[in-house]
């Protein structure tokens, strides 16, 4: 039974009867389920698998030069500082470096959004009503565990900062390949990919809220900061798309790891440029 007065009906705060959007909302929803779940599955394959995120490796098969790429599910490249970590943890160390960049999308406020519609139909799109009204009276928001941890989000920010960070180390690592044992500078279509890689994730993360609020946050006056006020500017120009940087960025991460995997598995030799 609806909680909702014949005055907030009137006033616009209650949802519209099922039925009274006739556009196509669900399509939304649906492209984030999809979305979210072949990613969580690459990711977790990728994960379990333990193997083929070095370009060095398609020297083992056959190929007579190797880029340097390393991929951005190995970055930071925790596998070079513990060479023994899977035999001591009995998990590949994929498992160590994602929960970090899982986190802060899990925690992330625009995907939050997007999969508490998308997922729990919470509701399922603006103007749409909930599938349970008792439900809705039971809910705690993020004061409750296990929502409570949505607010860890700037700490996970913390964390990603390094990651990205990491990103431009292997970019430039990704410049050069080795040939007869030598390293040599040499750009490839991997090279492209890892930099729009590092670039979409570095939009995704400076356009990020809690980003824009450790710029622009804790002062009285913005305007008697002028450099934090400009940067904040641009953070905020940025925070305008931080849905799109999402989506893009989680797009460009999963095929630069995919195009790795292939390198290294020795599908195909990677294309040079220079
Ligand atoms: Fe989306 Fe911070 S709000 S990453």
């Amino acid at each position: 039974m609806s909680s909702y007065t014949a005055r907030d009906v009137q006033e616009g705060r209650a949802p519209l009867p099922v039925g009274a959007r006739t556009d196509r909302w669900w399509v939304e929803p649906l492209l984030v389920v999809g979305t979210l779940v072949a990613f969580s599955v690459y990711a977790m394959w990728r994960a379990f698998e333990g193997d083929y995120y070095d370009g060095l490796q398609a020297l083992q098969h056959g190929a007579s030069q190797a880029p340097l790429y390393l991929s951005p599910f190995y970055s930071p490249p925790v596998h070079e500082w513990f060479p023994d970590f899977q035999g001591r943890f009995m998990v590949s160390p994929a498992f160590f470096v994602l929960v970090f960049p899982l986190s802060f999308r899990a925690t992330c406020y625009y995907c939050r959004r997007s999969y508490y519609r998308a997922f729990f139909w919470d509701p399922p799109a603006c103007g749409m009503p909930e599938p349970s009204m008792t439900h809705r009276k039971r809910y705690t928001g993020e004061s409750a565990w296990p929502f409570l941890l949505q607010n860890l989000h700037r700490y996970a920010l913390y964390a990603i900062l390094i990651v990205v960070a990491f990103h431009y180390k292997h970019l430039y690592d990704a410049c050069f390949m080795m040939k007869d044992g030598v390293r040599h500078f040499g750009i490839g279509l991997g090279t492209i990919i890892m930099a729009l890689d590092a670039v979409l994730l570095s939009l995704y993360v400076f356009s990020c809220h809690s980003w824009r609020h450790l710029i622009g946050g804790g002062l009285n006056k913005l305007s008697a900061a002028p450099v934090r006020n400009r940067i904040w500017r641009a953070v905020s120009s940025l925070n305008a798309r931080h849905g799109l940087y999402f989506w893009l960025s989680l797009i460009t991460v999963g095929a630069a790891d995919l195009y790795v995997r292939l390198i290294a598995a020795g599908a195909f030799s990677d294309p040079r440029i220079l």
